[in-house]
């Protein structure tokens, strides 16, 4: 082993991207979790610190830990790994809280290993942490977190992702109303079966949007950024969402919809300065409420998680 602890920034992800329900995913720039992991001479997983909100220290019942556990089988190191997470998105944002923890502590030991695993590999050990907070095992937060840029998950029996191009001048906006959200409960009112024209438009809209993020075509994009399976059911969820999109869309943004399980809200927009406007257009919407709020520009962040310090 050359060092023997890496801090690292763990990325928030934006999944689904209206049409691509459990397939569609991006990462964010400069929102995200720190983790410092270290070796330890006792074998094991241990978490020792955990600062910004309130979850448990037991590996077992911890995604960070659950996802090391998951590798530290697989790997079966003489020596152990202590993990302290510095979390920053809060549990129930929308925007991949639970796998930046599930991811940041693979990637990390992956490092201090000497990367005997793939970003695929990574993926699907970070999949067992992502369940343990959804009650259901999907990449679509993940994949993003770890593989940079866009991405879709072509299939997860066998585990197949795809890295799709990232258009330059693309800019998302997050508003995050500050009320919990849990994934589980978000996919527990979705219905089980879906009527035939609603599947016509959703998958016409995803290969559209992958053809338009391959061409830089805008215009394409924004006609795809429609969801007709999900967001009809999850809307009711988040307080306001009509009138976000609306303002959204009126003051340029490409495209509006829930991030992930919600209730953040995200609009991808052509240029900075159209996702300034947008910001401040969506902040006012949301000040003349009683919830309180946070709203992040952010470029598409095409490199993913990533090593701060080692040592
Ligand atoms: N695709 C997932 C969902 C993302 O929408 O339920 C949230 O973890």
């Amino acid at each position: 082993m050359d060092s023997n602890s890496i801090t690292i920034f763990s990325p928030a992800t934006v999944a689904n991207v209206s049409c691509g329900f459990d397939v569609l995913g991006f990462c964010l720039d400069n929102i995200g979790d720190k983790m410092v992991i270290k070796t330890t001479e006792q074998k094991g997983i241990y978490i020792t610190k955990i600062e910004g909100y309130d979850l448990p220290f037991e590996a077992e019942k911890n995604v960070a830990g659950v996802s090391a556990l998951a590798m530290y089988e697989h790997a079966q190191p003489d020596f152990g790994f202590e993990i302290e997470i510095f979390k920053n998105i809060k549990p129930g944002s929308g925007i991949g809280s639970s796998s930046a923890s599930a991811v940041g502590s693979v990637f990390a030991m992956n490092e201090l290993l000497g990367r005997p695993y793939s970003k695929t590999e990574l993926t699907n050990f970070a999949m067992k942490g992502e369940a343990l907070a959804s009650q259901s095992e999907h990449a679509d937060n993940i994949a993003p977190a770890i593989f940079g840029g866009f991405t879709l998950v072509k299939s997860v029996t066998p585990l197949d992702i795809i890295q799709l191009p990232t258009p330059k001048n693309l800019y998302a906006v997050i508003l995050h109303p500050q009320i919990e959200v849990k994934t589980s409960e978000s996919r527990a009112i979705l219905p089980k079966e879906i009527p035939l024209k609603h599947a016509i438009t959703q998958w016409s809209n995803v290969g559209s949007l992958v053809h338009a993020l391959h061409t830089e075509d805008y215009e394409l994009l924004k006609k795809s950024l429609v969801d007709v399976v999900v967001e009809p059911y999850r809307s009711q969820l988040i307080p306001h969402f009509e009138s976000v999109r609306e303002s959204a869309l009126t003051h340029g943004a490409l495209g509006c919809g829930i991030s992930g399980s919600g209730p953040s809200i995200f609009s991808l927009c052509h240029g900075h300065s159209i996702a300034q406007q947008v910001a401040k257009a969506i902040s006012k919407v949301y000040s003349k409420t009683n919830i309180d709020f946070e709203v992040h520009i952010s470029e598409i962040n095409t490199e993913g998680i990533k090593v701060l310090d080692r040592y």
